[in-house]
């Protein structure tokens, strides 16, 4: 996840910042589940942005210049005090499913060492980098084809039916 920070940063104003995040991919239209703890630098980051804005690259399972990447564009809406989001159950068991550790730090576990909210970041630009100019695909994604593309994923498919018939 890249982030910016804020221009009244003391130290870091207007500067990129990227580290990698957990994400699980529960929803069908492409949008992702996050777990949002608001001690995390990136997640200041998105609380000072007038937009909550943040962009997640995701990459084939073992990066290199020929291998699919891509570079979503959006914003985050953190579900806190008081508003859940909705669905909780499927949520959590979809996050944790593909996050088995993150167990000890969901939202509503009195137990947990921080303060943890569920967030769901939405796209609203995709730029895909297929691999090799020339040879792969490398521009922008339409967004509808990118929300539509699960359907296609079998993977995705069999989980968020049987989870979220
Ligand atoms: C994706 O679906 C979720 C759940 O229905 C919805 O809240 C969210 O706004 C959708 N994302 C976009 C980008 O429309
Ligand atoms: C999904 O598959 C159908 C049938 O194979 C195809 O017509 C359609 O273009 C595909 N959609 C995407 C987003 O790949």
């Amino acid at each position: 996840m890249a982030t910016v920070f804020p221009s009244d940063d003391p130290k870091f104003a207007g500067q990129p910042f990227s580290l990698q995040e957990y994400y699980a991919s529960c929803y069908k239209n492409g949008s992702l589940t996050l777990l949002f703890l608001p001690i995390s630098r990136q997640n200041q980051n998105i609380l000072h942005s007038p937009t909550h804005a943040a962009s997640i690259s995701i990459t084939a399972d073992v990066p290199s210049a020929n291998r699919p990447r891509v570079s979503l564009l959006g914003s985050v809406t953190v579900f806190n005090d008081g508003y859940s989001i909705p669905n909780v159950d499927f949520i959590r068991r979809c996050y944790v499913a593909k996050h088995p550790d993150a167990e000890w730090w969901l939202p509503d576990d009195e137990g947990s060492a921080h303060i943890a909210y569920w967030a769901r970041f939405d796209p609203h630009s995709v730029y895909f980098v297929g691999g090799f100019g020339g040879i792969h695909y490398i521009g922008d994604i339409p967004l509808p084809m990118y929300r539509e593309a699960y359907r296609n994923d079998s993977d995705s498919r069999i989980f968020v039916n049987q989870h979220n018939p």
